[in-house]
């Protein structure tokens, strides 16, 4: 083993800034390109060209020891550093920053062979074995105490290291193993719900369990919702789902304390802000981590991929606050986990990663680096594919190389915008719940067709938690929060009676944090700002649609809307409730609150959104479209400095996008009209002076 003799001092640690509310600790001066490393599946050799050629490209950041525990402890109290010390010092040979793994991600045999119980075990009560990966149960204790052993070393050994830039605990926490049904979870649920609830009967009420014979007597009796036969308690499913992102974040704590303990280096954890996570809510972990860290991949399985990808940018930059944050992990072209794993086509790299970029990511990284030839993962694109350096994954990870190194002052900059869309992981949870009025509408669905008649009409947002400060916003669009805490309908009428606009999306403000219906008519918390109550909710058919009188249609969601202040904005023109509103507005203190009650057409979400954004005097960002997205960074408050104007055509036909200043790739003066070919992107670089 190499020993390893490095700088003890903190002056030596890069910008850490020791006193400032978490989620601000971290800052670069460059925007980074980087990747995650796996040298473990390649001769030396091959690492010697590896680093020359992230060298060659403008990797600044690595990722290693991700998966790394098997081999850094082989066996217990036997730890082995010395290929890992060998690849922590090439990096940084040749000056690359490293962003390393606690290890603790994936449990090695010898730990699940000796502690079974460490294993999770699935609703309906079956083993989840070793052999993939994450097999640990998040309320385990020996799995917390062999990790934090784990992290202990590695924290001990690398925490000083000179290239060492951030700490990268664990490994998409709950990815796979988000929800656990052992007897061990169990016994940590009761514990959750002793200090929820201050006795049983307290429980039986938020639950709801007079409702078939589900009244508990004592703790003891409650189990986590195992599989059932019938629908199980949607109360009891909310709560398991709040504890087990809590059990998650648990770990994401132990691990950060260990580390503080050794190193004073910014401390992150690789989240999936996607559209396929749902079993953690990241709004209560963003205050824990030194800097918010995503990992984004295109779903091919959704309709749009690129408008949920840029919606999860808008999200993750949410959950930070609105500060840089970091795409941990994103793909060079295909994944290897979806049904079809459609490569991405030519530009699409780019398009993709300056999306990200353009929404405030101020590290760009690809899993991984070079594609592995073994494994689950060998086809899975990576930044040097099997084909290797002459390929066209290649030539765009240099072409993107060398876009970053032309956009020094990018750093630190950020998104401003006067929409928010208010998105809540618990109101996801409790509206996708089983037994809902129609499962043809998701909360998904309701997210993403607001966010792109948003982005439709050319308008960029903030996504904000339920609660958040509105105070400088023009507008809040508020897409199916069915679930709503009274404080958070509250802090939603004030921001509108004080001169804000709002739109709500059917299906809202229908039941309280426990999932209990607001009686008295829908839509409960939102009666009052919206002027309207709904007596009765009527879901379409599959396939069915019925016209609006002013044109377009409604399909799968309709209501029965009596109007109590609010105006009929949409009209039904046929079905059994012809003539009832469709849409509704109303004025509200000094503002104006509008209600779709329909689930409309996309044409007619987008001119409603065009409507609804003009009355609120938002500005449309010119140029932007379906097909083209433009939005800015600006210097962060109190700064000085250029604004980047970002234009992405993902569309056919080549656009043309109002602006001033220099297009930073090329150089070109623009003077007016910046033209962006199909498929192209153009960045331009605005002077202060300009902007202003
Ligand atoms: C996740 C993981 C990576 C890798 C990628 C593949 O993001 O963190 O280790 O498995 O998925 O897409």
């Amino acid at each position: 083993m190499i020993e390893l003799d490095h700088p003890r001092s903190p002056d030596a640690l890069p910008a850490t800034e020791p006193g400032r509310p978490a989620a601000q600790r971290w800052r670069t001066d460059r925007v980074l390109l980087g990747c995650d490393y796996n040298p473990e599946q390649w001769p030396r050799e091959v690492w010697e060209q590896d680093v020359r050629l992230m060298r060659e490209v403008g990797v600044g950041l690595v990722a290693v020891n991700v998966f790394g525990w098997a081999e850094v402890q082989p066996g217990p109290q036997r730890y082995d550093f010395a290929r890992l010390d060998e690849v922590v010092e090439l990096l940084h040979d040749h000056g690359i920053g490293i962003n390393l793994g606690t290890g603790t991600a994936s449990p090695p045999p010898w730990l699940t062979t000796a502690y079974p119980q460490i294993l999770p075990v699935a609703e309906d009560g079956t083993t989840r074995w070793p052999g993939g990966r994450q097999a640990w149960c998040p309320s385990s204790p020996v799995y917390r105490e062999h990790s934090l052993a784990l992290v202990e070393e590695v924290a001990r050994r690398y925490g000083h290291h000179p290239a060492l830039r951030l700490w990268h605990v664990n490994n998409e926490l709950g990815c796979h193993n988000g929800l656990c049904y052992c007897d061990v979870s169990a016994e940590a649920f009761r514990g959750w719900l002793r200090e929820r609830y201050v006795g049983i009967e307290d429980l039986n009420a938020a639950w709801g369990t007079s409702f078939w014979s589900q009244r508990y007597g004592a703790f003891e009796e409650i189990l986590p919702p195992r599989l059932t036969l019938s629908t199980p308690n949607p109360s009891q499913v909310l709560d398991y789902r709040r504890f087990s992102s809590e059990e998650l974040l648990a770990q994401h704590l132990a691990e950060s304390e260990v580390i503080r303990r050794h190193s004073g280096i910014p401390i992150t954890t690789n989240m999936m802000v996607t559209a396929h996570q749902r079993d953690v809510d990241y709004w209560s972990w963003t205050p824990h981590v030194d800097v918010v860290a995503n990992d984004h991949y295109l779903d091919h399985r959704l309709e749009d991929p690129a408008t949920e990808l840029a919606f999860c940018a808008d999200l993750t930059r949410g959950l930070a606050h609105g500060r840089p944050w970091l795409l941990m992990e994103h793909s060079t072209s295909a994944v290897n986990w979806q049904p079809v794993n459609v490569a991405k086509a030519p530009g699409e790299l780019l398009r993709t990663s300056v999306s990200h970029l353009a929404r405030g990511a101020d590290a760009l990284c690809f899993f991984q680096w070079r594609a592995s030839v073994q494994g689950a993962e060998k086809y899975h694109s990576a930044m040097v594919p099997h084909a290797g350096t002459d390929s066209s994954t290649w030539r765009e990870v240099q072409e993107l190389g060398s876009l970053l190194a032309d956009l020094p002052e990018l750093a630190g900059t950020t998104v401003r915008s006067q929409v928010a869309l208010v998105f809540s992981y618990e109101n996801q949870w409790a509206a996708d719940a089983p037994n809902r009025p129609s499962e043809l509408v998701t909360h998904l669905d309701q997210v993403l067709g607001a966010y792109a008649a948003l982005r439709a009409v050319g308008v960029g947002v903030d996504v904000v938690e339920p609660g958040a400060d509105l105070s400088g916003y023009q507008l809040v669009v508020v897409p199916q929060l069915y679930l709503v805490r009274d404080a958070d309908a509250a802090a939603l009428d004030r921001f509108v009676s004080g001169g804000g606009h709002a739109l709500v999306t059917y299906w809202s403000g229908i039941v309280d944090e426990d999932d209990r219906v607001r009686a008295g008519g829908y839509p409960g918390a939102f009666r009052d700002l919206l002027g309207v109550v709904v007596d009765e909710v009527h879901p379409l058919a599959a396939g069915q649609s019925l016209a609006l009188t002013e044109g377009g249609t409604a399909a799968r969601w309709t209501e029965r809307v009596r109007l109590t202040g609010a105006e009929a904005y949409l009209h039904l023109e046929e079905g059994p409730l012809r003539g009832g509103a469709a849409v509704t507005v109303h004025e509200r203190g000094a503002g104006r609150a509008w209600y779709a009650a329909a689930d409309l057409d996309e044409a007619t979400l987008r001119s409603l959104l065009g409507e609804v954004v003009r009355g609120a005097g938002v500005e449309p960002e010119p140029g932007a479209g379906p097909t083209v997205e433009v939005v800015r960074r600006h210097p962060a408050d109190g700064r000085s400095g250029p604004t980047f104007l970002f234009a992405i055509n993902h569309g056919d036909e080549s656009a043309h996008v109002p602006a001033r200043g220099t297009e930073v790739r090329s150089g070109d003066h623009v003077d007016g009209q910046l033209e962006v070919p199909a498929g192209a992107v153009r960045i331009v670089r605005i002077p202060a002076q300009e902007e202003s």
